[in-house]
C-alpha cells in the first residue's frame, strides 16, 4: 500500500519541478522516474557511507550504474568533479541520460555539477538522505563545488528535473547531523515564517516530515520569485557570511556546515539587532531555540575576527569588496543588508565568543 506523500512544486517555467516527500519513497524511484522520460542509461552517484545503506535499494529498482565518492566535503572539489566527468564517456551517457544524487548535500552539489556540465547538461534527479539536503540543497539548483580559497566558488545554477526526499533515510542519519540540518529549519522559520518559527519552538524535532514539506514550500516559493539570486534569494544565506567564513578556516573539517550556519545566525542575530531593528527579545527566541536543539550558539576562541574578515572578503556574499549580511527586521522578516561596519562586527564576534 502507498504510504502518505506530500508533492511541492518550484514553479520556474519549462524547468518547473516536483520536490516529492514522504516514507518509503525510494521503493518507488523507477515509477516516479518513469514520467520524466529519460534514456536508458543512467547513473548514481552517492558517497561510501550512502552507498552501504541505500544503494543496493535504489539499484534494485533502477538500472543504473553507481559511484561513490569518499564522504565529507572535502569530496565538493574540482578532482573529484573531474575523475566523475571523466567516467561518463565510458558509461555511454548520452543527453537523455540521467544523474541521479543518491546522498546529502555534499552528493547533491557535486553530482548536480557534473550533470550540469556534462554534454552541456543532462537530466539531473535529487535523492537527498540528511537533513539538510532535504529542507535545503537539494531544492533551488545550486550546484558546485569548493576551491581551497573558499565554498562553493566553482559552479552553476542547474535545476533538478525531480527532487525525492525519502524521510525513512533519516533514521540512519547521525544525530550530529540531524542537528547540523535543523539548523537550516531553524533558519528557514526565521527568515520567512514567524509561525513556523513558533511551532519550531513547540515541536523541537519531533515531526520532521512536517518540518521538510514546510522548509521545502518556503524555499520553492522564494527560489520560484529569484531563481539565480538577483535579490530575495539572497535571504537564505541567512547565517552564512560568517558561517562559510568559520568553514573554510577549518579546512572545511572540524565544523559541520549546519553548526557553522548556527553560529553564523548568532552572530547574524546580534547585527539585527544593531543594524535592522530586530527586538532584543526575538533575537534572544533564535538564540535559544539554537541552543535548545543542541547545536553551538559560542564561537570560543578558535576563530579571530582579522581571519573571519579576510575569509569573508573571499565569499561570493562580498560586493565591490564590501560585506553584505542578511539581517532580521523580525522574525519571519529578512533584509540584505550592506550596512554593517567592522566595528558592528568586532561587536558580534565578541558577544558570541
Ligand atoms: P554531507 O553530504 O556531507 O552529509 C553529511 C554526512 O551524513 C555524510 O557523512 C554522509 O555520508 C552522511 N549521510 C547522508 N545521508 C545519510 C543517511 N541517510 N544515513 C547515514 N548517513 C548519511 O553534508 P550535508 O550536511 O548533507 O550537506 C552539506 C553540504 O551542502 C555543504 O557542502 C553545503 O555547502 C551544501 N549546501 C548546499 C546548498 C545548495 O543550495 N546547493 C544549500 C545548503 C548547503
Ligand atoms: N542555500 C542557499 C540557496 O539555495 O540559495
Amino acid at each position: 500500500m502507498a504510504t502518505h506523500m506530500d508533492t511541492v512544486r518550484v514553479a520556474l517555467g519549462e524547468r518547473s519541478y516536483d520536490i516529492l516527500i514522504g516514507a518509503g519513497l525510494l521503493a518507488r524511484i523507477g515509477a516516479f522516474l518513469s514520467s520524466l522520460n529519460l534514456g536508458q542509461r543512467g547513473v548514481i552517484i552517492t558517497d561510501t557511507n550512502v552507498e552501504k545503506l541505500y544503494a543496493a535499494k535504489l539499484r534494485a529498482v533502477l538500472a543504473a550504474e553507481v559511484i561513490t565518492v569518499p564522504a565529507g566535503e572535502s569530496s565538493k572539489s574540482l578532482r573529484q568533479a573531474s575523475r566523475l566527468l571523466e567516467m561518463l564517456p565510458g558509461l555511454k551517457l548520452d543527453r537523455r541520460s540521467f544523474v541521479v544524487a543518491l546522498g546529502g548535500g555534499v552528493v547533491g552539489d557535486l553530482a548536480g555539477f557534473v550533470a550540469a556540465t556534462y554534454l552541456r547538461g543532462i537530466n539531473f534527479i535529487q535523492v537527498p538522505t540528511s537533513l539538510l539536503a532535504m529542507v535545503d540543497s537539494s531544492v533551488g539548483g545550486k550546484t558546485g563545488v569548493n576551491l581551497p580559497q573558499g565554498k562553493n566558488l566553482v559552479g552553476a545554477f542547474y535545476q533538478p528535473r525531480l527532487v525525492i526526499a525519502d524521510t525513512d533515510t533519516l533514521q540512519t542519519l547521525p544525530e550530529r547531523e540531524l542537528r547540523a540540518g535543523f539548523a537550516e529549519v531553524i533558519k528557514t522559520a526565521a527568515i520567512w515564517d514567524a509561525g513556523f518559527f513558533t511551532w519550531l519552538e513547540q515541536h523541537g524535532q519531533t515531526s520532521l516530515a512536517e518540518a521538510v514539506r514546510r522548509c521545502c514550500a518556503i524555499k520553492a516559493e522564494v527560489v520560484s520569485r529569484d531563481e539565480r539570486e538577483g535579490g530575495l534569494r539572497a535571504i537564505l544565506n541567512f547565517g552564512h557570511t560568517v558561517g562559510h567564513a568559520m568553514e573554510a578556516l577549518a579546512g572545511y573539517a572540524g565544523v559541520l556546515h549546519g553548526e557553522a550556519v548556527a553560529l553564523g545566525m548568532c552572530c547574524a542575530a546580534e547585527l539585527s539587532v544593531k543594524r535592522a531593528g530586530l527586538k532584543r527579545e526575538e533575537a534572544d527566541r533564535l538564540k535559544r531555540l539554537i541552543a535548545n536543539s543542541q547545536l553551538p550558539t559560542r564561537l570560543g576562541e578558535r576563530y579571530r575576527l582579522e581571519d573571519l574578515r579576510a575569509a569573508m572578503q573571499l565569499d561570493k556574499k562580498t560586493v565591490g569588496g564590501r560585506l553584505r549580511f542578511v539581517l532580521l527586521k523580525k522574525l519571519g522578516e529578512a533584509v540584505v543588508s550592506d550596512a554593517v561596519t567592522d566595528a558592528d562586527l568586532e561587536e558580534a564576534i565578541y558577544v558570541c565568543r
